[in-house]
């Protein structure tokens, strides 16, 4: 659970190198955005302009997929619908395991109340060119407790550095950290938060991965760790925080009309500036933990096929859970195709079962706790189909796809000022909403067995032929 380790086992894999001298200012953003589309290492970057040497951040950490299986624990070479197979199934064996209380960790070793609070020691990058503003928190844990429960919601939401003692924190509408923090607003009061920058991408991942209200993330980071997460308990909020991160604030989030500030623009994950600036809630920070030499772990969005965290991946693999445990049958594969980054084309192929099955995959994959939030294009496709190979759906989708009758346009969904797509219109009235369309790309069910056959061997046969025939394929591409 402790990032440093991972950091280790990356440089021996040879999947790190280090950088020195690099600037916060837009240098170490787009050295990162480069790297990714050259498939490139994860990138520690100590020494950075202006600040002592210690004082890092790692970027790209699991944004290749090769990377992301080797923190899960999985052969880094696996396929691509492969390992989304392999994340589904580690959802599905892993029981929840509760995390435990610890007195101390090395989170501890250097602690600020009041004056000596200042966020400025950290170099928190200007990542991408028309940011409003220095983001503190990207690769993050934010960390709130329900007002009526003591259940802990741990989100991945943006953080913007404001000044020494002060953050501002940009979550969505509808994501669960808003809601926690708007039923304490209600009363009121407000809303104690906790953020963790830097931590081991198993405590990391659950935070920003969908899961019903009521599920705590550190559950899912004890279930991917094999055991509990452990946790001191902070000073000021009583907030559980992971011993073991490298950077914690503590502090208040009060009502916006009690205080605001301009939040953004910063750039997003779809690769716009949509939701530009506004004014948003801010963090008024009370305490500040930080380990010797702390590192950051720094995730930018990246302008798609990039992506930040592999989360096509871990995200199709999430659905396909979800799916299973609905008791859905036939579901092969699920794929977010890269370009629309983790939300926006999801691809599933099936093995055809009964008529309609087809819609009702589509249907629940959009529905569900991870599918649910700023979707667009659903694909459903045939198991000869590979989903993970953008040429084979956008065959399909040629071929097997007749629109006025297979595809299908659902109103009123749940989006976010993110969306490139919302209007200005739209936006001044608060309607954060899309539509979603359903694309039945498979053989229409009830002719099925009528329907012309692919001129394609079979994978199997095929399969057989690369076993024959290696040194006819040994120089070819894949
Ligand atoms: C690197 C990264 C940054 C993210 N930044 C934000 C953000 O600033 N605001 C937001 O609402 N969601 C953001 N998300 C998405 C949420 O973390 C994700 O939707 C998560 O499921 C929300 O958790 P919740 O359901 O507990 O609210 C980000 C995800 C990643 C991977």
């Amino acid at each position: 659970m402790d990032l440093r380790l991972f950091i280790n086992r990356l440089e021996d894999l040879n999947e790190l190198i280090k950088i020195d001298g690099a600037d916060w200012d837009e240098e170490i953003g787009t050295i990162t955005q480069l790297s990714d589309e050259m498939d490139g290492p994860a990138l520690l970057f100590d020494s950075i302009k202006g600040y002592p040497k210690g004082y890092r951040i790692i970027s790209n950490m699991i944004s290749q997929a090769r990377r992301l299986a080797i923190a899960l624990g999985l052969p880094g070479d696996l396929p691509s619908v492969e390992l989304v197979r392999c994340i589904k199934q580690k959802f599905q064996n892993s029981n929840p395991v509760e995390p435990v209380f610890v007195k101390s960790g090395p989170l501890l070793e250097n602690v600020c109340e009041g004056s000596e609070i200042d966020l400025l020691k950290f170099p928190a990058p200007k990542w991408h060119q028309r940011d409003g503003g220095r983001y503190i928190g990207t690769g993050d844990l934010v960390i709130q407790k329900d007002i009526k429960s003591d259940w802990v919601n741990v989100g991945t939401y943006r953080v913007q550095l404001h000044d020494s003692k002060t953050v501002g924190l940009y979550i969505s509408p509808g994501h669960q950290g808003r809601l926690i923090r708007e039923s304490y607003w209600a009363e009121g009061k407000s809303c104690p938060v906790a953020v963790a920058f830097g931590s081991h991408p198993l405590v990391w991942i659950p935070s920003f991965l969908g899961f019903p209200w009521g599920v705590s993330e550190y559950t899912i980071s004890g279930a991917l760790l094999g055991e509990p997460l452990q946790l001191i308990k902070g000073k000021y909020t009583g907030l559980p925080i992971p011993a073991h991160a490298e950077i914690v604030i503590e502090g208040d989030c009060p009502p916006p009309q009690v205080e605001s500030r301009e939040e953004g623009p910063f750039g997003e994950w779809t690769g716009y500036y949509a939701s530009g600036a506004r004014q948003e809630a801010v963090i008024n920070v009370k305490r500040l933990m930080f380990r010797n030499d702390p590192v950051m772990v720094g995730a930018p969005n990246l302008t798609p096929p990039g992506n930040i965290a592999a989360s096509y991946a871990i995200r199709a693999g999430n659905i396909w859970y979800e799916l299973e445990k609905l008791g859905i049958p036939g579901i092969k594969g699920v794929w977010h195709m890269k370009s629309g980054g983790a939300n926006l084309l999801c691809v599933i192929s099936i093995e055809q079962k009964y008529a309609g099955h087809a819609k009702q995959v589509a249907m629940a994959a959009m529905s569900g706790a991870e599918g649910a939030y700023h979707g667009r294009w659903v694909i459903v496709v045939d198991e000869d189909i590979d989903p993970s190979r953008d040429e084979e759906v956008l065959w399909a989708m040629a071929t097997r796809c007749d629109p006025a009758t297979a595809v299908e346009i659902i109103n009123g969904c749940w989006s976010t000022p993110l969306d490139p797509t919302i209007s200005p219109e739209k936006r001044s009235k608060g309607d954060f909403t899309n539509s979603r369309a359903i694309v039945l790309a498979t053989r229409p069910y009830y002719w099925r067995k009528d329907f012309p056959k692919p001129i394609r061997s079979t994978r199997e046969y095929r399969d057989s032929i690369l076993k024959k025939w290696p040194e006819v394929f040994s120089k070819a591409k894949r």
